[in-house]
């Protein structure tokens, strides 16, 4: 059965290729190539032993997308990752986020519309919970209006996907991830920033590494057991796991509604100096870090009830903290070497 995963040489999205591949999927990958290296599909390859079909195309040119359905009418089901996501540079160039990641959801479902049934995977974002007034957090806990255009960009695509599966064949499912960090065990693939890293893990790897000086932690004043900010940490290994899981209940029809949504966490809260702890412990070295203001836009603390998507997906995040921060660990020393 031939999967379609747009922005699947990016980050989350090669992991979860690598993991529908290794459960017997025939997958074709989209990207554009903006975010992401084509020398990912050897490792891939590396990892799986097959070769995906690689489509270097921009979801952004409508007619682009109404050709790789011709070509690829046998596609089944969609996984679409193919977004922009740095919320800082969403506030610069709003316009750059609305036409990437709206303006090519919606170029999709127009032709998946025209399947007698389609089954689509979105990446949503536990943004859309805004700061929510009870944790941990649970699917029906209300959206709060977003505070950058990307967040806003996954709000309205939970909205266009919603209207779109009333009228037509798709069957959708949201996933609303929480923190993704770590790599694949192999060290074959993982996170490969431009620039200097906006995320924290990425950014103490890094550093852990000598490139950059040390680690700003933003804010040392919450309400929180130590004063940093509470974030649900999913090792992305997991992550990819959900994505088969819920693509399959679409495919074998096991769905309970045309859309559903799940919280993708791990249900456990940690704050950024629990994150330095966790790679100082497994790094066995000492991380440079200094405290600062906070970061503007900064929820508070953010993690999951994980519970509907235990029961009703029948998923759990199996590793450890501990266990995805050493897995981005190797990875940074792997490709700094
Ligand atoms: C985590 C914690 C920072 C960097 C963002 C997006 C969200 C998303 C995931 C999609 C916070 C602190 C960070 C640093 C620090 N989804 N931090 N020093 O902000 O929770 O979520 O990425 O793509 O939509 O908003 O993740 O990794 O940036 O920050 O102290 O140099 O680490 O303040 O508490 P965030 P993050």
């Amino acid at each position: 059965m031939k999967i379609l995963v747009t922005g699947g040489l990016g980050f989350i999205g090669s992991h979860t290729v690598v993991e529908l591949q290794n459960e017997s999927f025939e997958v074709v990958i989209i990207d554009n190539l903006s975010n992401a290296e084509e020398k990912v599909l050897e490792g891939i390859i590396a990892i799986t032993g097959k070769k995906p079909i690689f489509e270097k195309l921009d979801l952004r040119e409508k007619n682009s997308v109404k050709e790789f359905f011709t070509k690829h009418a046998d596609v089944a089901g969609v996984i679409h990752f193919a977004a922009s996501k740095a919320v800082g540079e969403s506030v610069e160039n709003p316009l750059l986020y609305y036409e990437n990641n709206i303006n090519a959801l919606v170029y999709l479902l127009q032709e998946l519309q025209q399947k007698t049934d389609a089954s689509f995977i979105f990446s949503s974002s536990c943004t859309v919970y805004g700061q929510a007034e009870k944790m941990p957090i649970t699917e029906d806990a209300s959206v709060q209006p977003a505070i950058s255009p990307y967040g806003n960009t996954k709000q309205i695509g939970e909205e266009i996907i919603q209207d779109v599966a009333k009228v037509s064949n798709i069957k959708a499912i949201l996933l609303r991830y929480f923190n993704p960090i770590g790599a694949h065990p192999s060290a074959e693939i993982g996170e490969l920033p431009i620039g200097v890293p906006q995320n924290l893990v990425p950014f103490i790897t890094q550093t852990g590494m000598g490139l950059r000086k040390e680690l700003s932690v933003f804010g040392s004043d919450y309400p929180t057991s130590d004063g940093t900010c509470v974030r649900d940490y999913i090792y992305v290994v997991d992550l990819a796991k959900a994505h088969v899981i819920a693509l399959k209940r679409l495919i074998e029809n096991k769905n309970e509604a045309k859309v559903e949504v799940f919280n993708v966490g791990t249900g456990t809260g940690s704050t950024v100096l629990e994150v330095i702890q966790s790679f100082e412990k497994v790094s066995g070295q000492k991380l440079p870090y200094k405290l600062v203001d906070r970061r503007e836009g900064d929820v508070i603390e953010a993690y999951a009830d994980t519970q509907k998507a235990n029961k009703i997906l029948g998923w759990k995040a199996e590793s450890t903290l501990d266990q995805a921060i050493e897995s981005a660990w190797k990875w940074e020393k792997k490709i700094r070497s």
